[in-house]
């Protein structure tokens, strides 16, 4: 069978390691998928770059619409970043019938409902593993895995540059700046590493997985966000003497509040006490508690963000979607079941 043809949106730190893995692995990734993928083009800014990347391997573009709207291509793979072009470039791909394969957190919690709508009614897929915890497979855990339960609440550390400045402030004494500096120089940070340090990062993801596990449309303004710019070195000290870690956790649970029952979403700096499994989560190393009525407890630990770790989750993803564009080619296979129901506001 001839190979399934990907476009690539991006080609920085997370495009490349795809690009890589996908080349390394290929045989294992072809058996697995029951087919090849193929990337066949690449959009990227620096097209010099990115034609040094992939080595004449592929067509390189410099406008990323040459590549949803090629006809050629099925799987559309969003790895810019940010909200505004990945946001038009997602709808046009759905709409000219492609898949997409995309690891922007921040464009499904702002756009999800809509992006989601429109897959569904085209009858495409739309996956996201490598939005949520890098190479953690939690979104295939919540979706496929825990499908049975009835989940109480996934709560944990879900954005590795907090997790990194936290641990490296608290093991080597060294200053908030310093570490910051470096999460950015290893790829852990996001373009804007505001999102990081201001928690706006794990709130994304803590929406995007609560709509899963809850079965709630994708809701990013009804969380509570507080990130760690505030906390100081000696904060850090205390907790530990008290027998505390400080982590920014992400918490989605369910709460009733005036008999009315509803998600709670919140991301904030939590103690949480040194012997506990999640307080000696360290580095850029992410960890999701998941408890549910049938299993109980599950914990979900990885890296969380960098180039290979989150490669893995989007080819996860292009092997998933290829195994199921393969078998069913018109893709009825719901990719996000929401439930109907009413979300309340609660108060945090
Ligand atoms: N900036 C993100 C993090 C990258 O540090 O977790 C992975 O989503």
């Amino acid at each position: 069978m001839k190979p399934i043809k990907a476009g690539l949106l991006g080609i920085g730190t997370v495009g490349a390691g795809t690009f890589n893995v996908l080349q390394r692995n290929q045989d294992d990734i072809r058996r697995r998928a029951g087919r090849g993928i193929e990337i066949a083009m690449v959009a990227a800014r620096n097209v010099e770059r990115a034609a040094r990347i992939v080595g004449g391997q592929c067509r390189v573009v410099a406008d990323p619409f040459k590549v949803v709207d090629d006809p050629e291509i099925d799987i559309v793979v969003e790895l810019i970043g940010g909200y505004e072009l990945p946001y038009e470039l997602v709808m046009r791909a759905i709409a000219n019938g492609k898949h997409v394969v995309t690891a922007n957190k921040a464009l499904l919690a702002l756009h999800g409902n809509e992006i989601f709508a429109a897959a569904q009614e085209k009858g495409v897929m739309v996956a996201f593993e490598a939005a949520v915890a890098g190479g953690v497979p939690i979104i295939k855990a919540l979706r496929e895995g825990l499908t049975a339960n009835r989940i109480e609440s996934v709560a944990g550390i879900i954005n590795g540059t907090t997790n990194f400045i936290l641990s490296e402030m608290r093991e080597k004494g060294l200053d908030f700046a310093t570490v910051l500096k470096q999460a950015q120089e290893l790829g852990y940070a996001e373009a804007d590493p505001t999102f990081d340090i201001e928690g706006v990062d794990a709130a994304h993801k803590l929406t995007i997985m609560s709509a899963i596990a809850f079965g709630i449309p994708v809701q990013f303004d009804k969380a509570y966000v507080e990130g760690i710019s505030k906390l100081q070195a000696v904060d850090i000290r205390y907790a530990e003497q008290l027998g505390y870690r400080i982590k920014l956790l992400g918490i989605a649970r369910r709460a009733t509040v005036d008999g009315v029952e509803g998600i709670e979403l919140r991301v904030h700096p939590t103690l949480i006490p040194a012997a506990r499994l999640i307080a000696n989560v360290e580095g850029a190393m992410n960890a999701v508690l998941v408890q549910a009525d049938a299993v109980g407890s599950t914990l979900y630990y990885g890296k969380g963000a960098g180039a290979e770790p989150t490669a893995s989750a989007v080819i996860a993803d292009l092997v998933d979607v290829t195994r199921l564009a393969t078998v069913d080619p018109y893709c009825r296979v719901p990719h996000l079941a929401f439930q109907p129901g009413e979300m309340v506001d609660l108060p945090i």
